[in-house]
Protein backbone atom coordinates (compact mmCIF):
# COMPACT_ATOMS: atom_id res chain seq x y z
CA UNK A 1 0.00 0.00 0.00
CA UNK A 2 1.10 3.62 -1.00
CA UNK A 3 2.30 5.12 2.05
CA UNK A 4 0.02 7.83 2.99
CA UNK A 5 0.59 9.73 6.61
CA UNK A 6 -2.69 11.28 6.92
CA UNK A 7 -5.94 9.64 5.65
CA UNK A 8 -9.98 9.70 6.16
CA UNK A 9 -11.72 6.77 6.65
CA UNK A 10 -15.36 6.67 4.73
CA UNK A 11 -17.81 4.20 6.60
CA UNK A 12 -19.72 3.29 4.08
CA UNK A 13 -23.83 2.82 5.65
CA UNK A 14 -24.89 1.52 2.04
CA UNK A 15 -25.53 5.22 0.49
CA UNK A 16 -25.52 5.83 -3.43
CA UNK A 17 -22.64 8.55 -2.97
CA UNK A 18 -20.16 6.97 -1.20
CA UNK A 19 -17.97 6.71 -3.68
CA UNK A 20 -18.68 10.26 -5.01
CA UNK A 21 -18.02 11.20 -1.77
CA UNK A 22 -14.95 9.56 -1.20
CA UNK A 23 -13.90 10.71 -4.49
CA UNK A 24 -14.69 14.70 -3.10
CA UNK A 25 -12.62 13.88 -0.81
CA UNK A 26 -9.66 12.80 -2.91
CA UNK A 27 -10.03 15.91 -4.94
CA UNK A 28 -9.16 18.13 -1.83
CA UNK A 29 -5.69 16.45 -1.58
CA UNK A 30 -6.44 14.57 1.23
CA UNK A 31 -6.37 10.11 0.73
CA UNK A 32 -9.30 8.41 1.91
CA UNK A 33 -10.45 4.75 2.06
CA UNK A 34 -13.90 3.46 2.14
CA UNK A 35 -15.14 0.24 4.49
CA UNK A 36 -18.03 -0.88 5.64
CA UNK A 37 -19.86 0.49 8.84
CA UNK A 38 -18.84 -2.45 10.56
CA UNK A 39 -14.94 -1.74 10.83
CA UNK A 40 -14.43 -1.92 14.48
CA UNK A 41 -13.06 0.83 16.73
CA UNK A 42 -9.79 -1.61 17.13
CA UNK A 43 -8.91 -1.88 13.38
CA UNK A 44 -9.37 1.66 12.96
CA UNK A 45 -7.53 2.81 15.46
CA UNK A 46 -4.70 0.37 14.10
CA UNK A 47 -4.81 2.44 10.58
CA UNK A 48 -3.91 6.00 12.07
CA UNK A 49 -6.98 7.75 10.14
CA UNK A 50 -7.01 11.55 10.83
CA UNK A 51 -10.33 12.26 10.87
CA UNK A 52 -14.01 9.11 10.39
CA UNK A 53 -16.75 10.13 7.92
CA UNK A 54 -19.80 8.33 8.40
CA UNK A 55 -21.43 7.64 4.99
CA UNK A 56 -25.01 7.99 3.64
CA UNK A 57 -27.13 4.96 3.34
CA UNK A 58 -30.62 4.23 2.43
CA UNK A 59 -32.25 2.51 5.75
CA UNK A 60 -33.82 4.24 8.52
CA UNK A 61 -32.04 4.84 11.74
CA UNK A 62 -35.84 4.07 12.96
CA UNK A 63 -35.88 0.37 11.75
CA UNK A 64 -35.17 -2.90 13.12
CA UNK A 65 -32.24 -3.54 11.03
CA UNK A 66 -31.31 -0.47 10.83
CA UNK A 67 -26.62 -0.37 10.59
CA UNK A 68 -24.93 0.77 13.45
CA UNK A 69 -21.01 1.09 13.98
CA UNK A 70 -18.96 0.51 16.74
CA UNK A 71 -19.90 3.51 18.98
CA UNK A 72 -16.05 2.76 20.23
CA UNK A 73 -15.25 4.92 17.43
CA UNK A 74 -16.47 8.08 19.16
CA UNK A 75 -14.29 7.73 21.86
CA UNK A 76 -11.21 7.21 19.81
CA UNK A 77 -10.16 10.97 19.89
CA UNK A 78 -10.47 11.17 16.21
CA UNK A 79 -12.98 13.87 14.56
CA UNK A 80 -16.17 12.18 13.22
CA UNK A 81 -18.65 13.64 10.68
CA UNK A 82 -21.70 12.28 9.87
CA UNK A 83 -23.03 12.97 6.96
CA UNK A 84 -27.70 11.94 5.75
CA UNK A 85 -27.84 9.04 7.56
CA UNK A 86 -24.82 9.00 9.14
CA UNK A 87 -25.99 12.12 10.93
CA UNK A 88 -28.58 10.24 12.44
CA UNK A 89 -26.22 7.57 13.22
CA UNK A 90 -24.47 9.88 15.80
CA UNK A 91 -28.02 11.74 16.93
CA UNK A 92 -29.01 8.07 17.92
CA UNK A 93 -25.78 7.34 19.51
CA UNK A 94 -25.73 10.14 22.23
CA UNK A 95 -29.63 9.73 22.22
CA UNK A 96 -30.89 12.70 20.10
CA UNK A 97 -34.55 12.30 18.79
CA UNK A 98 -35.22 11.27 15.03
CA UNK A 99 -38.50 11.55 12.98
CA UNK A 100 -39.73 10.41 9.72
CA UNK A 101 -41.21 13.08 6.84
CA UNK A 102 -44.07 11.01 4.93
CA UNK A 103 -42.00 11.58 1.85
CA UNK A 104 -38.19 12.05 0.52
CA UNK A 105 -37.43 16.04 -0.04
CA UNK A 106 -34.52 16.15 -2.04
CA UNK A 107 -33.48 19.75 -1.59
CA UNK A 108 -34.13 22.43 0.96
CA UNK A 109 -33.33 26.17 1.40
CA UNK A 110 -31.42 26.01 5.15
CA UNK A 111 -29.96 28.91 7.17
CA UNK A 112 -25.95 28.33 8.53
CA UNK A 113 -24.79 29.38 11.58
CA UNK A 114 -21.29 30.47 10.41
CA UNK A 115 -19.52 30.46 13.71
CA UNK A 116 -19.41 26.54 13.01
CA UNK A 117 -15.91 25.72 11.77
CA UNK A 118 -17.46 23.89 8.97
CA UNK A 119 -19.28 26.71 7.58
CA UNK A 120 -17.05 29.64 8.74
CA UNK A 121 -16.43 32.75 5.91
CA UNK A 122 -18.99 31.31 3.59
CA UNK A 123 -22.76 32.58 3.00
CA UNK A 124 -25.70 31.37 5.44
CA UNK A 125 -28.20 31.03 3.32
CA UNK A 126 -27.71 27.98 0.86
CA UNK A 127 -29.66 25.28 -0.71
CA UNK A 128 -28.51 21.29 0.27
CA UNK A 129 -29.35 18.89 -1.18
CA UNK A 130 -31.60 16.13 1.12
CA UNK A 131 -32.43 12.73 0.23
CA UNK A 132 -33.80 11.03 3.55
CA UNK A 133 -37.30 10.39 5.22
CA UNK A 134 -35.59 10.90 8.50
CA UNK A 135 -34.26 14.03 9.92
CA UNK A 136 -32.97 14.65 13.61
CA UNK A 137 -35.78 16.38 15.62
CA UNK A 138 -33.93 17.24 18.83
CA UNK A 139 -30.33 17.56 19.04
CA UNK A 140 -28.63 15.16 22.14
CA UNK A 141 -27.45 16.92 24.74
CA UNK A 142 -24.08 18.89 24.08
CA UNK A 143 -25.02 19.52 20.62
CA UNK A 144 -25.44 23.17 18.86
CA UNK A 145 -27.40 23.47 16.17
CA UNK A 146 -25.67 24.99 13.36
CA UNK A 147 -27.57 24.92 10.51
CA UNK A 148 -32.18 24.69 10.44
CA UNK A 149 -34.56 25.60 8.38
CA UNK A 150 -38.78 25.52 8.98
CA UNK A 151 -38.71 22.10 8.18
CA UNK A 152 -35.15 20.80 9.40
CA UNK A 153 -34.84 22.03 13.02
CA UNK A 154 -31.43 20.67 12.82
CA UNK A 155 -30.16 20.67 9.29
CA UNK A 156 -26.65 20.52 11.18
CA UNK A 157 -25.67 20.36 14.28
CA UNK A 158 -22.15 19.75 16.11
CA UNK A 159 -20.29 18.85 19.59
CA UNK A 160 -16.73 20.73 18.84
CA UNK A 161 -15.32 19.44 22.47
CA UNK A 162 -16.04 15.81 21.23
CA UNK A 163 -15.08 16.72 17.70
CA UNK A 164 -18.33 15.25 16.65
CA UNK A 165 -20.27 16.92 13.55
CA UNK A 166 -23.18 16.23 11.74
CA UNK A 167 -24.80 17.25 8.54
CA UNK A 168 -28.50 16.44 7.38
CA UNK A 169 -27.48 16.96 3.84
CA UNK A 170 -25.03 15.72 1.71
CA UNK A 171 -21.69 18.14 0.63
CA UNK A 172 -20.51 16.07 -2.08
CA UNK A 173 -23.22 16.17 -4.04
CA UNK A 174 -23.05 18.86 -6.62
CA UNK A 175 -26.51 20.53 -6.09
CA UNK A 176 -25.05 21.70 -2.31
CA UNK A 177 -24.18 24.85 -2.55
CA UNK A 178 -20.79 25.52 -1.19
CA UNK A 179 -20.73 21.79 -0.04
CA UNK A 180 -16.87 21.29 -1.14
CA UNK A 181 -16.23 23.96 1.39
CA UNK A 182 -17.75 22.04 4.25
CA UNK A 183 -15.82 19.16 3.28
CA UNK A 184 -12.42 21.30 3.11
CA UNK A 185 -13.23 22.73 6.52
CA UNK A 186 -13.85 19.42 8.22
CA UNK A 187 -10.29 18.26 6.20
CA UNK A 188 -8.12 20.70 6.87
CA UNK A 189 -9.41 22.99 9.96
CA UNK A 190 -11.05 19.86 12.12
CA UNK A 191 -8.96 17.13 11.00
CA UNK A 192 -5.99 19.37 10.42
CA UNK A 193 -5.16 17.22 6.86
CA UNK A 194 -1.82 17.78 4.91
CA UNK A 195 -3.40 17.78 1.56
CA UNK A 196 -0.76 15.48 0.55
CA UNK A 197 -2.83 13.34 -1.69
CA UNK A 198 -1.43 14.47 -5.24
CA UNK A 199 -1.00 12.49 -8.23
CA UNK A 200 2.18 13.82 -9.11
CA UNK A 201 3.39 12.28 -5.61
CA UNK A 202 1.39 9.01 -6.02
CA UNK A 203 3.39 8.46 -9.48
CA UNK A 204 7.18 8.87 -8.18
CA UNK A 205 5.98 7.03 -4.90
CA UNK A 206 4.46 4.30 -6.77
CA UNK A 207 7.70 4.11 -8.79
CA UNK A 208 9.50 4.10 -5.62
CA UNK A 209 8.00 1.27 -3.98
CA UNK A 210 7.96 -0.99 -7.05
CA UNK A 211 11.15 -0.43 -7.31
CA UNK A 212 11.78 -1.67 -3.71
CA UNK A 213 9.26 -4.27 -3.75
CA UNK A 214 10.77 -6.14 -6.89
CA UNK A 215 14.04 -5.68 -6.80
CA UNK A 216 15.79 -7.17 -9.98
CA UNK A 217 12.73 -9.69 -10.10
CA UNK A 218 10.68 -10.29 -13.17
CA UNK A 219 7.25 -9.22 -13.78
CA UNK A 220 4.62 -9.76 -16.84
CA UNK A 221 1.63 -8.09 -17.42
CA UNK A 222 -1.45 -8.71 -19.46
CA UNK A 223 -1.93 -5.14 -21.72
CA UNK A 224 -5.39 -5.18 -22.94
CA UNK A 225 -5.46 -1.59 -24.49
CA UNK A 226 -7.75 -0.16 -21.96
CA UNK A 227 -6.45 2.97 -19.59
CA UNK A 228 -6.09 0.74 -16.10
CA UNK A 229 -3.47 -2.31 -17.51
CA UNK A 230 -1.87 0.85 -19.85
CA UNK A 231 -1.12 2.84 -16.57
CA UNK A 232 -0.26 -0.02 -15.13
CA UNK A 233 2.13 -1.41 -17.43
CA UNK A 234 3.84 2.31 -17.67
CA UNK A 235 4.06 2.36 -13.80
CA UNK A 236 5.92 -0.92 -13.80
CA UNK A 237 8.22 -0.33 -16.58
CA UNK A 238 9.36 3.30 -15.33
CA UNK A 239 10.15 1.81 -11.83
CA UNK A 240 11.88 -1.82 -13.32
CA UNK A 241 12.40 -1.19 -16.88
CA UNK A 242 13.30 -4.58 -19.18
CA UNK A 243 12.25 -6.46 -16.44
CA UNK A 244 8.79 -6.09 -17.32
CA UNK A 245 7.30 -8.20 -20.25
CA UNK A 246 3.75 -7.20 -21.31
CA UNK A 247 1.28 -9.73 -23.47
CA UNK A 248 -0.93 -8.51 -25.47
CA UNK A 249 -3.43 -11.25 -26.37
CA UNK A 250 -5.09 -10.25 -29.75
CA UNK A 251 -8.50 -12.53 -29.64
CA UNK A 252 -10.00 -11.23 -32.55
CA UNK A 253 -12.59 -8.51 -30.99
CA UNK A 254 -10.73 -5.66 -30.89
CA UNK A 255 -11.89 -2.69 -32.65
CA UNK A 256 -10.47 -1.32 -36.08
CA UNK A 257 -6.66 -0.49 -35.65
CA UNK A 258 -6.38 -1.05 -31.78
CA UNK A 259 -3.25 -4.42 -32.03
CA UNK A 260 -1.61 -1.78 -34.25
CA UNK A 261 -2.11 1.06 -31.78
CA UNK A 262 -0.94 -0.53 -28.58
CA UNK A 263 1.88 -2.21 -30.78
CA UNK A 264 2.94 1.41 -31.13
CA UNK A 265 2.63 2.99 -28.04
CA UNK A 266 4.29 0.39 -25.96
CA UNK A 267 6.91 -1.12 -28.30
CA UNK A 268 8.00 1.80 -29.74
CA UNK A 269 7.08 5.22 -27.64
CA UNK A 270 7.92 3.46 -24.09
CA UNK A 271 9.95 0.87 -25.29
CA UNK A 272 8.69 -2.18 -23.61
CA UNK A 273 9.25 -5.67 -23.73
CA UNK A 274 5.91 -6.63 -25.73
CA UNK A 275 4.62 -9.76 -26.55
CA UNK A 276 1.53 -9.47 -29.29
CA UNK A 277 0.03 -12.98 -29.40
CA UNK A 278 -2.20 -13.66 -32.20
CA UNK A 279 -4.92 -15.62 -30.56
CA UNK A 280 -7.86 -14.87 -33.48
CA UNK A 281 -8.18 -18.22 -34.91
CA UNK A 282 -7.70 -19.95 -31.81
CA UNK A 283 -10.66 -18.13 -29.85
CA UNK A 284 -13.14 -17.93 -32.98
CA UNK A 285 -12.75 -22.03 -32.89
CA UNK A 286 -13.50 -22.62 -29.76
CA UNK A 287 -16.79 -20.14 -30.00
CA UNK A 288 -17.94 -21.85 -33.19
CA UNK A 289 -22.09 -22.62 -32.95
CA UNK A 290 -21.98 -20.48 -29.63
CA UNK A 291 -24.86 -18.31 -29.35
CA UNK A 292 -25.63 -17.61 -25.56
CA UNK A 293 -24.03 -14.54 -24.27
CA UNK A 294 -23.12 -15.61 -20.84
CA UNK A 295 -21.15 -18.76 -22.62
CA UNK A 296 -19.26 -16.46 -24.72
CA UNK A 297 -17.89 -15.05 -21.85
CA UNK A 298 -17.37 -17.61 -19.91
CA UNK A 299 -15.18 -19.29 -22.84
CA UNK A 300 -13.54 -15.96 -23.75
CA UNK A 301 -12.86 -15.94 -20.40
CA UNK A 302 -10.78 -19.15 -19.44
CA UNK A 303 -9.16 -19.16 -22.89
CA UNK A 304 -7.71 -16.15 -22.15
CA UNK A 305 -6.53 -17.56 -19.33
CA UNK A 306 -5.03 -20.23 -21.28
CA UNK A 307 -3.22 -18.51 -23.62
CA UNK A 308 -1.86 -15.70 -20.90
CA UNK A 309 -0.90 -18.76 -19.05
CA UNK A 310 1.36 -20.61 -22.12
CA UNK A 311 3.22 -17.66 -22.90
CA UNK A 312 4.43 -17.12 -19.13
CA UNK A 313 5.37 -20.75 -19.09
CA UNK A 314 7.24 -19.76 -22.22
CA UNK A 315 8.63 -16.79 -20.52
CA UNK A 316 9.87 -18.92 -17.47
CA UNK A 317 11.27 -16.68 -15.29
CA UNK A 318 8.33 -14.06 -14.07
CA UNK A 319 7.92 -13.89 -10.29
CA UNK A 320 5.08 -11.26 -10.39
CA UNK A 321 2.02 -10.71 -12.08
CA UNK A 322 0.64 -7.25 -12.52
CA UNK A 323 -2.61 -6.11 -12.58
CA UNK A 324 -5.00 -3.22 -13.54
CA UNK A 325 -7.68 -3.42 -10.53
CA UNK A 326 -8.91 -0.26 -9.31
CA UNK A 327 -10.44 1.22 -6.36
CA UNK A 328 -13.97 0.56 -7.10
CA UNK A 329 -13.30 -3.18 -8.23
CA UNK A 330 -12.01 -3.57 -4.23
CA UNK A 331 -13.96 -1.66 -2.13
CA UNK A 332 -15.58 -3.29 0.38
CA UNK A 333 -18.20 -2.08 1.72
CA UNK A 334 -22.37 -1.10 2.56
CA UNK A 335 -24.72 -2.94 4.54
CA UNK A 336 -25.14 -5.78 1.74
CA UNK A 337 -22.04 -7.43 1.11
CA UNK A 338 -23.30 -8.80 -1.64
CA UNK A 339 -22.75 -5.49 -3.60
CA UNK A 340 -19.13 -5.78 -3.69
CA UNK A 341 -19.16 -9.35 -5.86
CA UNK A 342 -18.11 -7.45 -9.78
CA UNK A 343 -20.93 -7.77 -12.40
CA UNK A 344 -18.56 -9.03 -15.15
CA UNK A 345 -16.70 -11.23 -16.12
CA UNK A 346 -13.21 -9.27 -17.06
CA UNK A 347 -11.11 -10.96 -19.74
CA UNK A 348 -8.23 -9.13 -18.31
CA UNK A 349 -9.22 -10.62 -14.61
CA UNK A 350 -6.83 -12.99 -14.38
CA UNK A 351 -7.09 -15.82 -11.45
CA UNK A 352 -4.47 -15.05 -8.14
CA UNK A 353 -3.13 -18.57 -7.92
CA UNK A 354 -1.68 -19.01 -11.55
CA UNK A 355 1.94 -19.75 -9.70
CA UNK A 356 3.30 -15.87 -9.15
CA UNK A 357 4.80 -15.11 -6.29
CA UNK A 358 3.14 -11.60 -5.66
CA UNK A 359 0.36 -9.57 -7.69
CA UNK A 360 1.56 -5.98 -8.40
CA UNK A 361 -1.78 -3.55 -8.71
CA UNK A 362 -0.21 -0.10 -8.29
CA UNK A 363 -3.90 1.35 -8.86
CA UNK A 364 -5.42 -0.63 -6.66
CA UNK A 365 -6.66 2.75 -4.62
CA UNK A 366 -7.01 4.88 -7.16
CA UNK A 367 -10.73 6.00 -8.96
CA UNK A 368 -10.78 6.03 -12.58
CA UNK A 369 -10.31 9.71 -13.05
CA UNK A 370 -7.45 9.69 -10.29
CA UNK A 371 -6.12 6.78 -12.77
CA UNK A 372 -6.38 9.30 -16.02
CA UNK A 373 -4.50 11.85 -14.17
CA UNK A 374 -1.45 9.48 -13.33
CA UNK A 375 -1.91 8.39 -17.25
CA UNK A 376 -1.25 11.74 -18.35
CA UNK A 377 1.60 12.28 -15.84
CA UNK A 378 3.53 9.60 -17.54
CA UNK A 379 2.59 10.96 -20.78
CA UNK A 380 0.46 7.88 -22.61
CA UNK A 381 -1.36 9.35 -25.38
CA UNK A 382 -4.84 10.79 -24.78
CA UNK A 383 -6.69 8.52 -26.76
CA UNK A 384 -5.67 5.78 -24.73
CA UNK A 385 -6.08 7.87 -21.91
CA UNK A 386 -9.80 8.87 -22.23
CA UNK A 387 -10.87 6.15 -24.10
CA UNK A 388 -14.19 5.15 -23.74
CA UNK A 389 -14.78 1.88 -21.89
CA UNK A 390 -14.76 -1.21 -23.43
CA UNK A 391 -16.15 -4.71 -22.34
CA UNK A 392 -13.22 -7.51 -22.17
CA UNK A 393 -15.47 -9.70 -23.93
CA UNK A 394 -15.07 -7.14 -27.14
CA UNK A 395 -16.83 -7.16 -29.99
CA UNK A 396 -17.77 -10.38 -29.63
CA UNK A 397 -20.47 -9.44 -27.29
CA UNK A 398 -21.39 -6.72 -29.83
CA UNK A 399 -21.83 -9.66 -32.44
CA UNK A 400 -25.87 -11.08 -31.52
CA UNK A 401 -25.45 -14.81 -32.06
CA UNK A 402 -22.93 -16.60 -33.81
CA UNK A 403 -19.54 -15.07 -34.58
CA UNK A 404 -17.76 -15.34 -37.93
CA UNK A 405 -14.82 -13.51 -38.78
CA UNK A 406 -16.97 -11.97 -41.73
CA UNK A 407 -19.33 -10.24 -39.17
CA UNK A 408 -16.73 -9.14 -36.94
CA UNK A 409 -14.88 -7.37 -39.91
CA UNK A 410 -18.48 -5.39 -40.94
CA UNK A 411 -19.38 -5.01 -37.46
CA UNK A 412 -15.71 -3.22 -37.18
CA UNK A 413 -15.83 -1.42 -40.41
CA UNK A 414 -19.29 0.38 -39.24
CA UNK A 415 -17.97 0.98 -35.35
CA UNK A 416 -15.36 2.67 -37.18
CA UNK A 417 -17.31 4.76 -38.87
CA UNK A 418 -19.68 5.88 -36.20
CA UNK A 419 -16.81 6.57 -33.94
CA UNK A 420 -15.34 8.82 -36.63
CA UNK A 421 -18.88 10.26 -37.00
CA UNK A 422 -19.26 11.38 -33.12
CA UNK A 423 -15.36 12.70 -32.53
CA UNK A 424 -15.68 14.77 -35.83
CA UNK A 425 -19.21 16.27 -34.47
CA UNK A 426 -16.84 16.79 -31.21
CA UNK A 427 -19.49 14.75 -28.98
CA UNK A 428 -17.08 12.23 -27.98
CA UNK A 429 -16.36 13.90 -24.63
CA UNK A 430 -20.63 14.67 -23.58
CA UNK A 431 -21.30 10.36 -24.65
CA UNK A 432 -19.96 8.16 -22.07
CA UNK A 433 -20.22 4.44 -24.87
CA UNK A 434 -20.89 5.05 -28.57
CA UNK A 435 -20.26 2.18 -30.70
CA UNK A 436 -22.40 0.47 -33.48
CA UNK A 437 -23.78 -3.79 -32.91
CA UNK A 438 -23.99 -6.30 -35.57
CA UNK A 439 -28.10 -7.05 -35.03
CA UNK A 440 -27.64 -10.34 -36.69
CA UNK A 441 -31.10 -9.23 -38.13
CA UNK A 442 -31.59 -9.61 -42.43
CA UNK A 443 -33.66 -7.05 -43.80
CA UNK A 444 -35.08 -6.19 -47.75
CA UNK A 445 -33.52 -3.09 -49.07
CA UNK A 446 -33.09 -1.72 -52.53
CA UNK A 447 -30.07 -0.22 -54.58
CA UNK A 448 -30.83 1.01 -58.22
CA UNK A 449 -33.29 -1.78 -59.66
CA UNK A 450 -31.53 -4.21 -57.33
CA UNK A 451 -33.30 -5.94 -54.06
CA UNK A 452 -31.13 -6.53 -51.51
CA UNK A 453 -31.41 -8.60 -48.21
CA UNK A 454 -28.57 -7.92 -46.22
CA UNK A 455 -27.38 -6.88 -42.74
CA UNK A 456 -28.78 -4.43 -40.11
CA UNK A 457 -26.06 -2.80 -38.13
CA UNK A 458 -27.27 -0.81 -34.88
CA UNK A 459 -25.65 1.96 -33.08
CA UNK A 460 -26.00 2.72 -29.56
CA UNK A 461 -24.80 5.83 -27.44
CA UNK A 462 -25.35 6.17 -23.99
CA UNK A 463 -24.74 8.88 -21.13
CA UNK A 464 -24.43 7.41 -18.14
CA UNK A 465 -22.26 8.33 -14.16
CA UNK A 466 -21.74 4.77 -13.35
CA UNK A 467 -22.93 2.78 -15.80
CA UNK A 468 -25.32 1.37 -13.97
CA UNK A 469 -27.77 2.90 -15.28
CA UNK A 470 -27.95 4.86 -18.47
CA UNK A 471 -29.99 8.12 -20.98
CA UNK A 472 -29.67 6.78 -24.75
CA UNK A 473 -27.47 10.22 -26.13
CA UNK A 474 -29.59 12.53 -27.66
CA UNK A 475 -27.50 12.82 -30.60
CA UNK A 476 -28.19 15.57 -33.85
CA UNK A 477 -30.48 13.45 -36.68
CA UNK A 478 -27.43 15.43 -39.15
CA UNK A 479 -24.68 13.10 -37.27
CA UNK A 480 -26.66 9.80 -37.31
CA UNK A 481 -27.80 10.30 -40.67
CA UNK A 482 -24.01 10.89 -41.81
CA UNK A 483 -22.79 7.64 -39.91
CA UNK A 484 -26.07 6.06 -41.73
CA UNK A 485 -25.19 6.87 -45.27
CA UNK A 486 -21.23 6.20 -44.87
CA UNK A 487 -22.23 3.32 -43.57
CA UNK A 488 -24.43 2.03 -46.19
CA UNK A 489 -22.19 3.29 -48.95
CA UNK A 490 -18.98 2.32 -47.47
CA UNK A 491 -19.54 -1.47 -45.39
CA UNK A 492 -20.56 -3.86 -47.90
CA UNK A 493 -23.45 -5.97 -47.07
CA UNK A 494 -25.12 -3.50 -44.88
CA UNK A 495 -28.28 -1.76 -46.00
CA UNK A 496 -29.68 -0.72 -42.86
CA UNK A 497 -28.95 1.46 -39.49
CA UNK A 498 -30.90 1.68 -36.39
CA UNK A 499 -30.40 4.23 -33.39
CA UNK A 500 -31.48 2.48 -30.12
CA UNK A 501 -33.32 5.00 -28.36
CA UNK A 502 -33.57 2.46 -25.22
CA UNK A 503 -32.48 3.37 -21.94
CA UNK A 504 -30.67 1.27 -19.06
CA UNK A 505 -32.95 -0.21 -17.41
CA UNK A 506 -34.93 -1.76 -19.14
CA UNK A 507 -32.42 -2.01 -22.19
CA UNK A 508 -28.74 -3.16 -20.52
CA UNK A 509 -26.06 -0.72 -22.27
CA UNK A 510 -24.52 -3.74 -24.55
CA UNK A 511 -26.61 -5.98 -26.36
CA UNK A 512 -25.73 -9.15 -24.70
P1 LIG B 1 -24.31 -3.47 -19.45
O1 LIG B 1 -24.38 -4.05 -20.83
O2 LIG B 1 -24.37 -4.52 -18.38
O3 LIG B 1 -22.86 -2.81 -19.35
O4 LIG B 1 -25.30 -2.38 -19.23
C1 LIG B 1 -22.43 -1.98 -18.30
C2 LIG B 1 -20.96 -1.65 -18.56
O5 LIG B 1 -20.16 -2.83 -18.45
C3 LIG B 1 -19.50 -3.10 -19.67
N1 LIG B 1 -19.54 -4.55 -19.88
C4 LIG B 1 -18.51 -5.37 -19.66
N2 LIG B 1 -17.24 -5.12 -19.26
N3 LIG B 1 -16.74 -7.42 -19.40
C5 LIG B 1 -16.36 -6.16 -19.15
O6 LIG B 1 -15.19 -5.94 -18.82
C6 LIG B 1 -18.00 -7.76 -19.79
O7 LIG B 1 -18.31 -8.92 -20.02
C7 LIG B 1 -18.92 -6.67 -19.94
N4 LIG B 1 -20.21 -6.61 -20.32
C8 LIG B 1 -20.58 -5.29 -20.27
C9 LIG B 1 -20.27 -2.34 -20.73
O8 LIG B 1 -19.45 -2.05 -21.86
C10 LIG B 1 -20.69 -1.11 -19.95
O9 LIG B 1 -19.63 -0.19 -19.86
Amino acid sequence: MIAVNNKILVMDFGGQYSQLLARCIRDCNVFCEIKSFKTSAEQIKKNAYCGIILSGGTNSILSDKAPICDKEIFNLGIPVLGIAYGASVIAHSFNGKIDSFSETNTSASIELDSSSVLFKNLPNNVNVFINHKDYISVAPDGFKITAFNKDYPIAAMENPDKNLYALQFHPEVAQTENGTDYLKNFLYNVCKCKGDWLMSTFTTRSIEEIKNRVGNKKVICALSGGVDSSVSAVLVHKAIGKNLTCIFVNHGFLRKDEPETVEKVFRDQFDMNLICVDARKRFLDKLKGVTDPETKRKIIGEEFIRVFEEQAKLLGDAEFLCQGTIYPDVVESGPDDSKVIKSHHNVGGLPENIGFEGLIEPLRYLFKDEVRKVGLELSIPENLVFRQPFPGPGLAVRVVGELTEEKLDTLREADFIFRDEIEKAGLSKTISQYFAVYTNIKSVGVIGDERTYNTTIALRAVITNDFTTADFARIPYEVLERASSRITSEVAGVNRVLYDITSKPPATIEFE
